[in-house]
């Protein structure tokens, strides 16, 4: 695999966990969204909440690889035609505030758990407490876990509507660099 973006686009490993992750962030945000239709303490309530713990520390494990990659993968791809300064400047905004997202939630999930004294699942193992337990201090973090969780929501839409502006409407290369197989235009 090419580890090392070119001018036009970026490595495959970037391209792929980028596309890898909002699979899983959609899923993750699924389950936890579909556990509203079960009755409180039913199975397919407990599954899917387990399901949303699992693929979101997933998505932790995953993006520490892919900043790790971020980082040694030299210089973004560049946009062709450039993106104005406030553009630039916007966009690099929006992508550390994805990548806060991609870290602190699954973080916070964690700490919920811990705080509460429940078990923490990662298909078949159990990881370990991030505090001792704090009742009143884990339904603060649920507060907050669940208020940029809804942030995300709009986050990423706006994320993916500009991606979408920028290669139907503006008609530059935003988009095609994150794709796989497709040269630059
Ligand atoms: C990308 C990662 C994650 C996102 C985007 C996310 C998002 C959300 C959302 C939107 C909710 C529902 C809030 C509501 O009902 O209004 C929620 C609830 C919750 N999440 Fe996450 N979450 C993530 C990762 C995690 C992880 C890794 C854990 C634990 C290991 C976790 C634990 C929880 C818990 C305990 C709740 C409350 C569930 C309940 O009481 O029914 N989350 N999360
Ligand atoms: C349909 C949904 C999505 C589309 C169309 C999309 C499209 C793109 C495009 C075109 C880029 C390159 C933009 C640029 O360099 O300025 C990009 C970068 C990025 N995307 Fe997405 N994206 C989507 C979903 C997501 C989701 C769900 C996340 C994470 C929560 C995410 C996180 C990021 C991050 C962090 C970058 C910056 C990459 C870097 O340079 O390090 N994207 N996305």
């Amino acid at each position: 695999m090419n580890w090392q973006n070119t001018s036009g686009r970026y490595n495959a490993v970037s391209i792929s966990l980028h596309w890898l992750m909002l699979v899983l962030i959609i899923a993750v945000y699924a389950c936890i969204e579909l556990r509203e239709l079960y009755p409180k303490g039913s199975d397919p309530r407990e599954a899917l909440k387990m399901w949303h713990f699992m693929l979101g520390l997933s998505v932790l494990f995953l993006v520490l690889l892919r900043l790790f990659v971020r980082f040694t993968s030299g210089a973004t791809p560049a946009i062709t035609p450039p993106l104005v300064k406030w553009q630039a400047m916007l966009a690099k905004v929006a992508h550390i505030a994805l990548y806060g997202l991609m870290v602190g939630m699954p973080l916070a999930g964690w700490l919920i758990l811990s705080l509460s004294g429940k078990p923490i699942p990662f298909f078949g193992l159990e990881l370990p407490a991030l505090a001792s337990e704090n009742k009143d201090l884990a339904k603060v973090i649920k507060e907050i876990h669940e208020t940029a969780g809804t942030v995300g929501y709009v986050l990423i839409g706006v994320h993916a509507v500009a991606a979408l502006f920028h290669h139907y409407i503006l008609r530059d290369t935003t988009l095609s660099r994150m794709l796989p197989g497709k040269r630059r235009r």
